[in-house]
């Protein structure tokens, strides 16, 4: 059961403990159970508002490695979070990106730290 830890310059940090077996829920839905306070508009992965940054706690561990979806690529690519060259590697390491769009990034079955907050993600 992965713990999810929220980080933001303007709000407490909260961590807390995706449900077992969650495999299809959003960092964005867990926030929004959770009360973390993550701005959000489409939910749909084409507005970019969710942008979050995603950190594997466990040092031993690769970076999340989340698929990313289509929208997903585009948007960050967009925002000029990832490149494409970053993108290509990614899916011959199996590795993903420092940015994630909360609305679309799946919890996975490892411990995250979350940082949200637009001024210090920009
Ligand atoms: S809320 Fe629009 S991309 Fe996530």
């Amino acid at each position: 059961m992965p713990n999810i830890t929220f980080t933001s310059p303007e709000h407490r940090d909260k961590t807390v403990y995706a449900p077992a077996g969650s495999h299809k829920d959003t960092i964005l839905k867990v926030a929004k159970e959770n009360r973390v306070p993550i701005e959000f508009s489409c939910e749909d992965g084409e507005c970019g508002t969710c942008l979050v940054k995603v950190t594997v706690i466990d040092a031993h561990k690769k970076k999340h490695a989340g698929h990313l979806t289509p929208k997903e690529r585009t948007v960050l690519k967009e925002l000029k979070k990832v490149t494409q060259e970053e993108l290509d590697t990614m899916y011959v390491d199996d590795l993903a990106p420092d940015y994630r769009l909360a609305c679309q990034c799946i919890v996975r079955d490892e411990d995250i730290l979350v940082e949200y907050g637009t001024g210090e993600l920009s």
